[in-house]
Order: C-alpha cells, then structure tokens, then sequence
C-alpha cells in the first residue's frame, strides 16, 4: 500500500461482518417471498450490492439504475436526473434499493419517489454509509451499514475522481492525499 493511501475509516473486516448481518436481516425480513428485486445505483453501489447479494437466503435478482445529481450540496434543490432506468418491470415486485452512500437524502428520496409510481409491492432501501449530518432532506434507510461524520470518504465502491472505488475498506481522503497522487 501507498504512502498516500487513504486512511482507514471503517476496516474490510468490520464491513464484511456488517455486511452479513444485514444479508441476515434482511433475509429475515422478507422471509418466502417469492423475489427480491435489487436495485443497486450506480456507480458507487456495485461492491456493496454484490457482497449483500450473495449473502441473502432468499431469492433475488439485480438491476441497476443510474442517475446524476447536479452540483450535490452547493444546490439546495438537490435536483438529480436518470440517466438510465431499470430494464425489468417492478410492478407487483419487492424491490431493494442498494446505495453505497446517502450524503443529503436527495437521491434515494427521488429514486422511492420514482421507483414507487412503478406500483412495486414494496420499496425497501439499504445504504452502507450515511452521513446523518449533512442530511438535507427525510429519508428512511431500513438497512443501515454505519453511520460516519462529514468526511470524504472512498473505498468500498465510493470514489474521489473514479479513484479509490476498488479498495476493500473505507478510507477518508485528506487534502494531502489528493494532492500526492
Ligand atoms: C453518490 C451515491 C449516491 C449519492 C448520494 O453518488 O452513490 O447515489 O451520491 O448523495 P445524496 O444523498 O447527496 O443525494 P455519486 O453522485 O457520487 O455517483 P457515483 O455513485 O457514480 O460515484
């Protein structure tokens, strides 16, 4: 590892075994359902969806979804737009929305608006990561990995400039990081 590596935050063993706690829950949950569908938002949830995904005792399936938000904290509005939908119908389904982060609520807030019009049976969110601080708007996160402060954080799926994604921990990045790379 490099100098330069971001510091650890939240350690691959402690993600692992929190990961599997909530494959358990959440199995638990939804006990004989017939499908989960998994909709994991791109790009930052992959990791996170496919380590929770091959933990469930259930049977589920994948899709993904992509958006983009626009100027994330510096507007207030919080404005986000799909870039691509899902490809299967969710209507009559159990759907899971899998993020890897939820910084100020806007776009899982969004995406449950959306998702729901689809007239899924449920809708259901996880998120391995929320910052509770910098929440701007109400949003339920019925599995929930850890909380953390407002750090820049990476690793896991989350990046810094599509860097960073691939680490197997959560690091934060420091001003003296980004520079050095
Ligand atoms: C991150 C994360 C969420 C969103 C959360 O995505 O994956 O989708 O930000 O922020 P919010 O709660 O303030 O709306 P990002 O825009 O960084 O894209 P990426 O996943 O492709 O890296």
């Amino acid at each position: 590892m490099s100098d330069n590596a971001p510091e650890v935050l939240i350690s691959e063993d402690r993600i692992q075994t929190r990961v599997a706690e909530l494959a358990a829950q959440i199995s638990s949950d939804y006990g004989d359902i017939a499908e989960l569908v998994m909709i994991g938002v791109l790009k930052g949830a992959f990791i996170f969806l496919a380590d929770l995904s091959r933990k469930l005792s259930i049977p589920r399936t994948i899709e993904f979804i992509a958006i983009s938000s626009y100027g994330k904290k510096s507007a207030p509005s919080g404005a986000v737009r799909l870039v691509m939908d899902v490809r299967g119908n969710i209507e009559g389904k159990h759907v899971l929305i899998v993020e890897d982060i939820v910084d100020t609520g806007h776009t899982l807030k969004y995406l449950m608006g959306m998702l729901g019009s689809h007239r899924p049976a449920s809708v259901k969110t996880a998120a391995l990561v929320r910052k509770a601080e910098s929440a701007e708007v109400d949003v339920t996160i019925d599995y929930l990995g850890f909380d953390i402060g407002d750090e820049w954080v990476v690793g896991y799926g989350l990046d810094y400039a599509e860097q960073y994604r691939t680490l197997p921990y959560i690091g934060v990045v420091k001003p003296a990081n980004i520079q050095a790379r």
